[in-house]
């Protein structure tokens, strides 16, 4: 290969590609050293994904070239960045559930007709050590937590001998913890000479480990610059292109009437383990409950059963002053209850339907979309595009199918409905994942509009100060029990840290 040696790794110059109604990269140029990372941000639908999808071979550029190495590439494929060493882990992982871990990292690979698997387990075992990524090689994909799933992505690149890692938005879905564990991955990655570029709305970890910063704004390249240069505000400015203000106006705390009460509540997780273990609370209008803890220590559980998904082993639920111990889950959205959910990508939106559609999922069956049996296609139009404005989801219309749209915009389209649609109770589970800072700054204030409006919030989250923010009293659980409640303006992160891990308490 005829590299010059002060040549960059990758280099994508003038590159641009449009879809229908949208110019996704506008004549982008980017590079990439050696044992180099690079920070990828901008705002939800800046065409990040859409720039990283063309060098991993997904989409080909309508005009631009790539360089790898220094001489000129065209990436017509997978296979053909596989061979450049150029690997991705997408925003939404594209692991086969049904298959193994070890299946899943071979999968598509020349591996002789009958593929040596222990071998090839012993080589995965092997790397997995190396670089701190553990896995059961023999799992299925089902059994994974979404870390695990993650780990196995990264495996798969680094058993494909990849060099250049491009990793989109691989924290969004972690927990604390697990990010901080993969942002020492990256580090030995570097260390090794590999190369990253790192897609993130966490200003923190571009701080930490980020080399270069590169911000994208409406798919042309707003700023470039090193890290060192420059701080989290600035790139919060650059971003959004105005000053972010990282305040939330709230009127005081003035409890209403309890809106829904938990007695004892027992139930199981999918694989029938104790998820929550007599589980009692009580959430008034007018609040906002917020949940801290580890994710996994029933949070998505408590969610399900207050929303009909998941039923109880013992207790009672009481929604208003009705038992809803038993209910469907129809039954609790006709008693206005509404659910941001943790899944959004498999259960909160339907990628084939419009976004018209999505958002009017949960009231078409009501006026003013229908009179009687009858749907009002005007009605639903015209609410879509009122939600599309007030949510600013980035979208060519309302009649653009869901599966089209930036990953951040599919989650904005899930909380519109949603946030429309309550009218009594909103469980609201991580409800900032994936948004990029100016659409997080809207949904916390939109939580705290429901809440002055007299309905109750029950706001899942792991961000600490989120919640000290956020929310009117903090519950901290823990092994499906509740450790304590606080209120939000006594708490110290410090002392939330430790009930996280299981330390203090009331119990
Ligand atoms: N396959 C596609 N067909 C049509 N439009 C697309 C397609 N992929 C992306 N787009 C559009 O291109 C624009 C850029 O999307 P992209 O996914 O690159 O954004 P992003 O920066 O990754 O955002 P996010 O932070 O929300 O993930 C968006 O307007 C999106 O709707
Ligand atoms: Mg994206």
């Amino acid at each position: 290969m005829a590299a010059s040696l002060s040549a960059p790794l990758v280099e994508m110059r003038g590159v641009s590609k449009s879809f229908p109604g949208v110019r996704a990269n506008d004549c982008v140029s980017l590079s990439l050293g050696p044992g180099e990372v690079l920070a990828l941000l901008g705002e939800n639908g800046a065409g990040k994904s859409t720039l990283m999808n063309i060098l991993c071979g997904l989409y080909r550029p309508d005009s631009g070239e790539i360089l790898v190495r220094g001489s000129k590439e065209r990436i017509e494929g997978p296979a053909d960045a596989q061979r450049l060493g150029i690997g991705m882990v997408h925003q939404n992982f594209k692991l086969v559930d049904s298959m193994t871990v070890l299946e899943n990292i071979i999968l598509g690979m020349k591996e002789g007709f009958v593929p040596n698997m222990a071998r090839i387990e012993k080589e995965v075992l092997a790397l997995a050590e190396k670089y701190n990524l553990k896995v059961e090689p023999r799992e299925s994909i089902w059994q994974l937590s979404v870390g695990e799933q993650q780990r196995v992505e990264i495996l798969k690149l680094l058993y494909r001998k990849a060099e250049i890692l491009i990793l989109d938005e691989p924290t969004a879905v972690l927990t604390p913890q697990e990010s901080y564990e993969l942002s020492k991955v990256v580090r030995n990655l570097k260390s090794e000479g590999k190369s990253a570029i790192f897609i993130t709305h966490k200003m923190e970890e571009v701080m930490l480990f980020c080399d270069r910063v590169m911000v994208l704004r409406k798919g042309a390249v707003a700023a470039e610059t090193r890290t060192a240069d420059t701080s989290p505000r600035d790139l919060a400015r650059l971003m959004v292109g105005r000053e972010v203000l990282f305040e939330l106006d709230k009127k005081p705390f003035a409890p209403g009437a309890t809106i829904l009460r938990l007695d004892k509540v027992s139930a199981l997780d999918d694989r029938g383990l104790p998820a929550l273990k007599e589980f009692s609370l009580e959430l008034h209008g007018g609040e906002i409950l917020g949940f801290a803890g580890v994710a996994g220590n029933g949070q998505r559980e408590l969610a399900e059963v207050i929303t009909g998904l998941r039923d109880l082993s013992s207790g009672r639920i009481i929604l208003g002053g009705k038992d809803m111990s038993r209910a469907s889950p129809l039954a609790f959205i006709k008693a206005g209850v509404a659910h941001i959910p943790q899944d959004r990508t498999s259960v909160g939106a339907v990628g084939d339907m419009s976004v018209a559609s999505n958002l009017a999922m949960k009231k078409y069956r009501k006026r003013p979309l229908s009179a009687g049996i009858l749907l009002l296609p005007r009605r639903v139009t015209a609410m879509a595009k009122r939600l599309i404005e007030s949510f600013r989801i980035m979208t060519p219309g309302p009649e653009t199918r869901v599966k089209f749209l930036s990953g951040g915009n599919i989650q904005k389209t899930i909380l519109a409905r949603e946030i429309g649609a309550c009218q009594k109770l909103l469980v609201a589970v991580y409800p900032s994942r994936g948004l990029d800072i100016g659409a997080t700054e809207f949904v916390r204030r939109q939580l705290v509009a429901q809440r002055d409006d007299g309905r109750g919030v029950l706001f899942v989250s792991e961000d600490i100060d989120e919640l000290i923010q956020v929310a009117d009293r903090i519950a901290v659980m823990f092994e499906g029990r509740i450790m304590a409640i606080i209120p939000a303006r006594e708490a110290e992160p410090e002392k939330l840290g430790l009930l996280m891990a299981g330390v203090g308490g009331d119990r």
